[in-house]
């Protein structure tokens, strides 16, 4: 068994991903991933990889508009839905990596436009994934991703899961990176053009119990914390609890609606 905290902490993410069923959440990844691909400037020919590709909603949509694409991801599981995704719109020739966003396995300088959707968020480490993803990209290419603000529903639920199942020493909380400020310093004096926005995830629901079972069903790091809190009935409540409460500030009109952060860069 490998001892490095750092990959005990990457196998057991790789397990989490596989709980559940992220197939049934990427229908609400899908339009996102339309936005980051138009955002990042992806034309027909450009060389992209997307890193963190789970059921590979960003890669297959950059496939679409005629780019060579490659999708990397920690959890094989998902991989093989991204391939199975990719065969249903007739889209044979991505090149599916299982690899780790901290380790990429490509030379240096070799994509043209580097994405990541809520993928690169979730490696320990944010200076080693940066420096990787950067490493990458040819000089003058776009790296660019969507990350969870930590004031928005995403963020807040996954400070919430913090709060109730600690997370291992040494490992950087995702969320950091949907601050505006953190993401400016770790790009740095890397890239140049350094721009923001932002765009809002809208997900039908009839109650704020509605959307948190669904999360509970579907999302692997929501199935983990149920089952983290088995063993304590009290405390899971409490947890439900406090989730339905903030879930109820963003449910209007049987839609949940929160925001995401769009960053996009150019490597100097
Ligand atoms: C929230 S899902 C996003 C999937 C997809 N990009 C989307 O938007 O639908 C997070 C993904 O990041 C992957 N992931 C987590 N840690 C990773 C790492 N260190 N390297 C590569 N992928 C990782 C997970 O396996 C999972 O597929």
């Amino acid at each position: 068994m490998n001892t490095d905290p750092f990959e005990q902490f990457k196998a057991r993410q790789r397990e989490t991903w596989t709980l559940g069923n992220f197939g049934d959440m990427a229908v609400f990844t899908t339009p996102v991933a339309g936005h980051l691909v138009r955002y990042a400037g992806v034309t027909g020919g450009s060389a992209v990889l997307d890193v963190g590709t789970g059921t590979g909603v960003v890669a297959i949509t950059a496939r679409r508009i005629g780019a060579k694409v490659t999708g990397l991801d920690l959890t094989p599981a998902l991989l093989a839905q991204a391939r199975a995704s990719a065969a249903l719109a007739d889209l044979n020739d991505i090149a599916w990596h299982e690899g780790d966003a901290e380790a990429l396995p490509f030379p240096d300088d070799c994509f043209d436009v580097v994405l990541s959707q809520f993928g690169h968020m979730f490696a320990p480490r944010p200076e080693v994934a940066v420096a990787e993803m950067l490493r990458v990209l040819k000089p003058g290419g776009t790296l660019a991703f969507a990350t969870w603000p930590g004031e928005q529903l995403i963020g807040r639920q996954f400070s919430l899961i913090a709060k109730y199942v600690l997370p291992p020493p040494g490992v950087a909380s995702p969320i950091q990176w949907g601050d505006v400020g953190v993401v400016r310093q770790r790009l740095g004096g890397s890239v140049k053009g350094l721009h923001m926005e932002r765009g809002i995830m809208a997900i039908p629901a009839l109650s704020p119990k509605h959307f948190r079972l669904f999360q509970e069903a579907k999302a692997g790091p929501f199935v983990r914390t149920v089952q983290a809190l088995q063993q304590d009935p009290a405390r899971l409540a409490a947890w439900r609890n406090e989730m339905d409460e903030v879930l109820g500030e963003y449910l209007h009109d049987n839609v949940v609606r929160h925001e995401y952060l769009l960053t996009r860069a150019i490597k100097v």
